[in-house]
């Protein structure tokens, strides 16, 4: 049901969006996506309010998208040397030392263990919209290898933590739970 594509530069991603229940999307190429006309969800997607994603496809670096309440959530399966580097920056660096993770108590610190799903690391799920302005940012870019919004120039780091630009916060993380190893469920 679920897959992840790149093109052959590598540089973009097909966004794969559960638009509904049992049906997926494909969008190629999506620079930047303004989430203008994604703030108010119908009343079928609202009604959405938990969902489960099939990851057995996702290789490690690379990220699935899917559409859940509306907005996108990125679920990166990541790289041994994206978690080395997400635990390497201490609490001090960082521009909001909150985790912003919906599974944690407010407050929980931003460290790289309180932004992954998985113990281990290798799962990091949050919402993929800019704590600026609500731009979709692109993966694997900008100055800390994490993802980059192009609509300000806010740099995310490998945990989706903010590290650079006029975004205020870190990227949420949603509620999120694994239900068996390649299925999670949001909401
Ligand atoms: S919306 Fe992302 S930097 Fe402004």
């Amino acid at each position: 049901m679920s897959q992840a594509e790149t093109t052959p530069e590598g540089t973009r991603r097909d966004f794969i969006y559960y638009a509904t229940a049992g049906m997926a999307t494909v969008m190629t190429g999506a620079a930047v996506w303004p989430l203008v006309n994604q703030m108010n969800p119908s009343a079928d997607v609202q009604a959405l309010a938990s969902i489960r994603v099939d990851i057995s496809g996702v290789q490690p670096g690379t990220q699935l998208t899917v559409l859940w309440q509306g907005k996108p959530v990125f679920i990166r399966s990541r790289t041994e040397a994206e978690i080395e580097a997400a635990r390497a920056v201490e609490l001090s660096e960082l521009v909001d030392t909150s985790a912003e993770n919906a599974n944690l108590p407010e407050g929980s610190p931003a460290t790289d263990e309180n932004r992954a799903l998985s113990e281990d690391g290798t799962w990091l799920v949050q919402m993929g919209v800019c704590t600026h302005l609500g731009c979709v940012p692109l993966g694997e870019q900008g100055d800390f290898g994490g993802w980059f919004c192009p609509c300000h120039g806010s740099h995310y780091d490998t945990a989706g933590r903010i590290r650079k630009g006029p975004a205020p916060r870190n990227l949420p993380v949603p509620v999120a739970a694994f239900v068996d190893e390649s299925t999670l469920q949001l909401g």
